[in-house]
């Protein structure tokens, strides 16, 4: 039987060679006859009226208006239209989306249409998001402007799915591998699938199914995208031994050939944990995409696949030192691999493709490919990966038979703009744009003189069109595309934000030390037996594993954010973190949870009684009183403010509790859930955020903001702690799960249901998101605490 497959398989894969092979045959004659060259240099006089003005000229002589530094986003959106350029620039990247991604061919009346719809929308979605935003995120690329997206197509449960997968993904990275580019190109294939399923859809299809077919292209688009960082980068990097690699590929043949992930089996080589990982999340995406697929789309799908695999494969495993490989070697697997990627994500959502799908896109895919082999040059000389340019610089010199694939990338070009896609005037304008864009990012990025070395070596070839192309670099204008700017500021957001995660959780450790060796309570020779009972179980119920987050959270504010005196503040946090423990103490009893263990160890009343936990409460709550009092090195009158703030928040906190315990059994509304948890558990952060700012004498405007923040913060805190209390670990949480459907609790779990409980959760997410971006200098911390909040397993 599976020899049966297995033949197939490759039968499949010599069919796609030959094609290649053909296309091929017919490129290299193009080049051959210089056929290419002279159709370029009419289309480039035709091009450069759009692109070479007397300014353009003029500019290299004297500097006028410069266009703004493209690493900010909204400035450069800004200039965009009030340079008039906006719309030709929204035009060419989307018309460039609808002929790379999608498939299609401009010259059709709907394809035109479509272009101009979605850049006119494009267009008001950028400018009110420029207008509102203060940070340099734009709205679609940060966690809540996309949840709010999945909000008003009703695929929030979709998109939290994703959303988890994508932090497991992050996680699960090891180093060696670039996390960022890993974690992009993952988005891009979600976003690409989920573009496509937009994109079948009119509007007369009900938001019911529209949110249906939605849901599952993000699902797909994971489960497909995962195969890049996953099987591709995998094996292009050096985590695995050759023998490893061999293994692994091994498997990922045989999932394609049969259609399912076998077993993993033994796996004592590299990464173990890691290969265990990603084999699982991989059956799970072979299954879903499978369990999506017609019977018919789901074999062509793995035709393709494994197409595009062996392609790889072979394209993968060839090596720089080897000096005889042919022309046909080294571009056929290049061919296919391109070309394969393309038709993979088209037959994964299965849509109707219109007459010259496949043809086109068989023929774009080296296109593409050649221009990114070109960006990665010398990253791949680095790594002494083959591609048709590092070969080519490598061995171009000593064999004159050895094609010049930037010569063959033009010829490509003059391919695709006449033979395929007719001579029409829309796809020649971006795909030369693109073309000079690549060429003047690459002069950017390599400075004049490299890329004028590069480019001798290049174009020896091709001298005439060369000095109209090396002209257009220099002079031609509005030959951006957004795709691009959002590609790299994607990769600075994603650095950045690992980067600021690195330091939050190192924070987390430094001050939670801190702070556990600043909390025993001290005894004193001579105390009453008592007082010493007392005191010892204040301490065992401060010991064990508290996250310290109140305390933690208050010093990041107090000293980092306000730059008060870290030993000033001391009493602060210890207050904080004495307050929070009495009220666990008591929320523990008997009388309230009945909870028999809490930080790992079993509760203050199990291991004394009730009524000693009570006055161990009571004890920690004046203890605390007492810390803040000792502040002297603030004002009077700002401690006195503190003090009192702090009784009205306890005091929340006191009826927070009421509430909850009164609601046991009964159906409350949103609202009232709310209500009962920002009282119980969003007004302690509340005081960890507010009592520093008032130590600091912030301004009201701030006090607000962060009061705003921490009533959203709180709530998503305490859902992310129902649905803990469902499905979270005990050893883990050091507290028992299944409390709240013993007691018989009214939580969001409860009343809303797991998937109702993590919307709502989301929503608060977001919620605390948008209020911190009002605050006058950013917190970073506290966006990472957010999502800390909500993907913490304790
Ligand atoms: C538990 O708080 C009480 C809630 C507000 C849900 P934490 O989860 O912060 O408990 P510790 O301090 O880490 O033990
Ligand atoms: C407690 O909420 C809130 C407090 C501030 C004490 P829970 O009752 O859900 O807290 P856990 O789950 O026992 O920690
Ligand atoms: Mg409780
Ligand atoms: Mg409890
Ligand atoms: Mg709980």
């Amino acid at each position: 039987m599976n020899q049966l497959f297995n033949n197939r398989a490759e039968d499949g894969y010599a069919a796609a060679e030959r094609k290649a092979a053909v296309y091929f045959a017919e490129l290299r004659q193009q080049l051959e006859s210089q056929q290419y060259a002279q159709g370029l240099k009419t289309d480039f006089g035709q091009w450069q009226k759009r692109h070479i003005s007397l300014s353009s000229r003029l500019s290299r002589w004297l500097p006028v208006k410069q266009k703004p530094d493209m690493w900010d986003y909204h400035v450069y959106m800004q200039w965009l239209n009030m340079t008039g350029k906006m719309d030709g620039y929204l035009q060419r990247s989307v018309a460039y989306i609808y002929m790379r991604d999608l498939g299609r061919a401009l010259h059709t009346p709907h394809t035109q249409t479509r272009v101009q719809e979605v850049a006119t929308s494009l267009k008001k979605r950028l400018l009110t998001s420029t207008q509102t935003r203060t940070d340099h995120v734009p709205e679609f690329m940060s966690l809540d402007g996309v949840y709010r997206w999945a909000q008003r197509e009703g695929v929030e449960t979709a998109m939290i799915w994703v959303m988890d997968k994508l932090q497991q993904v992050t996680a699960h990275i090891p180093e060696g591998m670039n996390a960022e580019q890993a974690q992009r190109k993952l988005i891009k294939i979600i976003v690409g699938v989920v573009l496509h399923a937009v994109e079948e859809m009119d509007d007369a299809v009900p938001q019911g199914e529209r949110s249906r077919r939605l849901d599952e292209a993000i699902r797909l688009g994971y489960s497909y995208g995962l195969t890049y960082p996953f099987i591709d980068d995998i094996l292009d990097s050096d985590l695995l031994t050759a023998g490893e690699k061999e293994q692994y590929s091994r498997l990922i043949r045989r999932a394609l050939v049969t259609g399912s992930v076998p077993r993993l089996g033994d796996w004592s080589g590299s990464q173990p944990d890691l290969i265990r990982y990603i084999h699982s999340e991989l059956r799970e995406a072979f299954e879903y995409i499978k369990g999506r697929q017609q019977p018919h789309v789901q074999s062509v799908f793995f035709e393709q696949a494994y197409v595009f695999f062996q392609a790889q494969d072979v394209d993968r495993t060839r090596n720089l030192a080897n000096a005889e490989y042919s022309n046909e070697e080294l571009y056929v697997p290049v061919i296919l691999k391109s070309a394969c990627s393309r038709l993979v994500a088209r037959s994964i959502i299965g849509a109707d493709e219109d007459e010259g799908f496949d043809q086109r896109t068989f023929c774009y895919g080296i296109y593409n490919q050649l221009a990114d082999d070109f960006a990665d040059m010398f990253d791949d000389l680095e790594r002494g990966a083959v591609t048709p340019y590092t070969y080519y610089v490598t061995y171009g010199q000593k064999r004159d038979d050895l094609m010049n694939p930037f010569e063959l990338y033009w010829a490509v070009i003059h391919y695709l703009i006449h033979d395929v896609y007719r001579s029409d005037e829309a796809t020649r304008e971006v795909i030369l744009d693109r073309a000079i864009n690549g060429l003047k990012r690459a002069h950017v990025r390599l400075g004049a003189a490299r890329y004028g070395e590069l480019m001798d070596l290049l174009t020896a070839g091709m001298p005439q069109l060369n000095i109209i192309i090396q002209r257009m670099v220099r002079d031609a204008e509005d030959v951006d595309f957004l795709d691009k700017l959002l590609r790299d500021q994607m990769l600075i957001h994603l650095r950045q934000d690992r980067e600021q995660q690195v330091q939050f959780e190192s924070t987390v450790r430094q001050v939670r030390k801190q702070i556990n060796d600043e909390l025993p309570i001290a005894t004193r020779e001579g105390i009453l037996p008592m007082n010493e009972l007392l005191i010892s179980a204040a301490n065992y119920s401060l010991e064990g594993s508290g996250k310290r987050l109140r305390p933690i959270l208050a010093w990041v504010m107090g000293v980092q954010h306000y730059g008060l005196d870290a030993q000033a503040v001391l009493p602060l946090l210890r207050s904080l973190e004495y307050m929070h423990t009495a009220s666990l103490i008591f929320d523990d009893l008997p009388s309230q949870d009945n909870a028999p263990s809490r930080r790992g160890r079993a509760t203050l009343h199990e291991v004394h009684d009730s009524a000693t936990a009570e006055l161990s409460g009571l004890f920690l709550i004046q203890k605390s009183i007492r810390e803040q009092a000792s502040m002297t090195g603030f004002p009077a009158h700002t401690v006195l403010q503190l003090m009192d703030y702090s009784a009205q928040k306890a005091e929340e906190l006191c009826t927070g509790q009421a509430m909850d315990l009164h609601s046991r059994g009964q159906a409350l509304t949103l609202k009232q859930l709310n209500d009962i948890c920002f009282h119980k558990t969003g007004a302690a952060f509340e005081a960890s955020l507010v009592m520093p700012a008032i130590l600091a004498q912030a301004n009201q405007q701030e006090i607000q903001t962060l009061q705003q923040f921490a009533y959203h913060a709180g709530i998503a805190f305490q859902i992310k702690d129902d649905l803990l209390d469902l499905q979270g670990d005990t050893v883990q949480l050091g507290k028992p799960v299944g409390q709240d459907e013993s007691n018989n609790n009214s939580t969001f779990v409860s009343i809303l249901g797991e998937d109702g409980a993590r919307r709502e959760m989301w929503n608060h997410y977001c919620d605390a998101l948008e209020t911190l971006r009002e605050m006058p200098k950013a917190v970073p911390f506290l966006k990472h605490l957010l999502d800390y909040i909500v993907h913490r397993d304790r």
